[in-house]
């Protein structure tokens, strides 16, 4: 049996083992994916029991580990080398660790799948923390027109622009800012305690797009501004989580699961 895991701390609340679970069940594949209670002192050290047995395949990484995992393989992706973070890791061939961060990749299928094709697109990120540093190069990838990176701290901002190092790619002061946007992306931890990032005038009427990384039962504070001031189309991050998920999965057994009915199932219980 492939085994598999997530590692965090609170992980009680994680429903990284359902939804893996229904990729492979959909991938008629037996598997055991467990959740992983750590602390700092032992992550390392749980990190390498797990993989002492040769049934574990790879494991997921979540809060507050995911700068820990970076450190500790041995190989890492682009993403996962801007973000400096990891959530996902596996073995190669030498039986080495590598490391990947699919939350990027997770953000971008899941705003394909549900309204827009990226290519020749405006976007706005807000934020310039880990999750925003995760979504930049999957992003880019998809042939953007542009991303303008906002933050409340400016200078982070402009840091990971010139971190990105890519023309297409600048920070910008969103209470400056008159730019017009297609796609406007929030990754701020701002909607934690209930707020939304400031955001100068920044006008939603062009706007066909408006992304919030998290999700919660009810519309996000930050959906529904968007949304009254004119935001075509508004979506919450749960695709995002599958999203991620899946290419986990892809990376860990090779099959692409299909996202669709797990999102519609996780929605109903939700609500
Ligand atoms: P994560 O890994 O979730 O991205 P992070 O690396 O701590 O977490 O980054 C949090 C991001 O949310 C940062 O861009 C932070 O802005 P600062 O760099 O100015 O701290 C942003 N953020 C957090 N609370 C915010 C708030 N109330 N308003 C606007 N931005 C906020």
């Amino acid at each position: 049996m492939k085994r598999f895991a997530v590692f965090g701390n609170p992980i009680k609340q994680s429903i990284s083992p359902i939804i893996h679970q229904h990729f492979a069940d959909q991938a008629g594949l037996s598997i055991q994916y467990d959740r992983k209670l750590s602390t700092t002192e032992q992550f390392i050290e749980d990190i390498s029991h797990f993989f002492s047995n040769s049934e574990c395949v790879g494991c997921n990484i979540t809060a507050p580990f995911k700068e820990q995992a970076f450190q500790l393989v041995s190989h890492r992706d682009d993403s996962a080398r801007l973000a400096k973070a990891v959530n996902t890791i596996y073995r190669n061939d030498k039986n080495e660790l590598c490391g990947a961060n699919t939350d990027g990749v997770g953000l971008v299928n899941d705003i394909k799948r549900t309204v827009t094709e990226l290519s020749g697109k405006r976007v706005l990120l807000l934020g310039a923390g880990g999750a925003a540093r995760g979504a930049l190069f999957p992003l880019l990838a998809e042939s953007v027109a542009s991303i303008a990176i906002a933050n409340r701290t400016y200078a982070k901002a402009e840091q990971l622009a010139v971190e990105v190092n890519n023309e297409r790619v600048t920070a910008v002061d969103i209470h400056k800012c008159e730019q017009k946007f297609d796609v406007v992306i929030n990754s701020t931890s701002a909607g934690l305690t209930g707020g939304i990032p400031e955001l100068g005038r920044l006008s939603f009427s062009e706007v066909s797009l408006t992304y919030d990384m998290v999700y919660q039962k009810v519309l996000t504070p930050f959906l529904a501004h968007a949304q009254k001031n004119g935001s075509e189309n508004v979506c919450d991050g749960l695709g995002m989580l599958v999203g991620q998920a899946a290419a986990a999965f892809t990376i860990w057994t090779g099959y692409r699961p299909d996202t669709s009915d797990l999102l519609v199932m996780l929605r109903t219980q939700m609500s």
